[in-house]
């Protein structure tokens, strides 16, 4: 049987925008009270004001999430407002462009944002949960979470630490009626990729002629929804995406040598288009 997702609040933080922000409305459009936590406030509140005129329930927390604190508050604010938290989706994230070894200090900063900030959140959520004995839990982890690109150590060691967690937490978790699931974007036209440039050292490989399939966010945000609705593991928005990123991770004599070149042509691409802009 199909979760009926009336009444079951849940907090998505990241909801200001990209794939939180459209999970948060497909959330709301299937019954959930939604708590809608990021830093910019005044677009949480517009995306909360939109749930609201149209029949939902929705409140805006700001949040940064490398806070604890903070984070407790999201979760503390939705038990007030909507009853026992049932769902929680760790959202919020960013990435960035440039040498596996080049700087500790950006590492750990992403790895408080991407990695702890999940943590921060879904910990506080579950107190709740165990104590309902119900609860879904996800991770926005991404295909990256099964291979890796060069100059992309940091960001997708951030999402397979998440999809870890998500696998580990899961099996903990199995008995206790508590859901645990990683979610696997493909490319997704979202602000990821304004805020990768500004995090980067100026022009990035995405900005070098993509010929990414680049989906909607609504298109993540419908397999979220069908996830709470029907719990698995992992939440991809197409086989194929998964077959191809779960070969990749299986067969990396292979898929590595083809990552490498492409990766080498759009660096070349990248350079040429600097030395033309340069006027050299
Ligand atoms: N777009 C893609 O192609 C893609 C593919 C795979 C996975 N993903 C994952 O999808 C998730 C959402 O990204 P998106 O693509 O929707 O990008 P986005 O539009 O840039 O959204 C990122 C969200 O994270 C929030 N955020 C960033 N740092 C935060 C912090 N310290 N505290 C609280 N909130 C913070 C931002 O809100 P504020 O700035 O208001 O705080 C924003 O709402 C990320 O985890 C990303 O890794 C994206």
């Amino acid at each position: 049987m199909p979760v009926d997702l009336a009444g079951r609040p849940i907090a998505i933080s990241g909801a200001s925008s990209g794939i939180g922000k459209a999970t948060a409305l497909a959330c709301a459009k299937a019954g959930m009270p939604v708590t809608l936590a990021a830093r910019r406030i005044d677009l949480l509140q517009e995306v909360a004001a939109r749930i609201n005129n149209a029949g939902g329930r929705a409140i805006a927390v700001a949040c940064d999430v490398v806070d604890p604190e903070a984070c407790r508050k999201v979760i503390a604010r939705t038990n007030e407002s909507f009853g026992p938290i049932y769902g929680v989706f760790a959202n919020a994230g960013y990435g960035y462009e440039g040498e596996a070894l080049a700087d500790d200090d950006k590492l750990r900063q992403l790895l408080e944002v991407n990695f702890f900030g999940s943590l921060n959140l879904i910990r506080p959520a579950m107190e709740t949960m165990r104590a309902e004995g119900r609860g879904h839990a996800l991770f926005c982890s991404s295909c990256l979470s099964k291979i890796t690109l060069p100059y992309y150590a940091a960001y997708t060691s951030s999402k397979a630490m998440q999809e870890h967690f998500a696998r580990a937490m899961r099996m903990e978790l199995a008995g206790a009626g508590i859901h645990v699931s990683s979610v696997h974007p493909v490319g997704t036209q979202t602000e990821l990729w304004d805020r990768l440039r500004e995090h980067s050292e100026g022009e990035t490989m995405a900005d070098a002629g993509s010929d990414r399939f680049m989906q909607g966010p609504d298109r993540v945000a419908r397999a979220v929804v069908r996830c709470l609705r029907r719990p698995r593991g992992e939440v991809w928005t197409s086989l194929g995406a998964r077959l191809v990123f779960s070969l990749g991770a299986a067969m990396p004599g292979v898929a590595e040598p083809i990552i490498r070149r492409r990766a080498s042509v759009k660096r070349a691409s990248m350079r040429s288009s600097k030395r033309t802009s340069r006027g050299d």
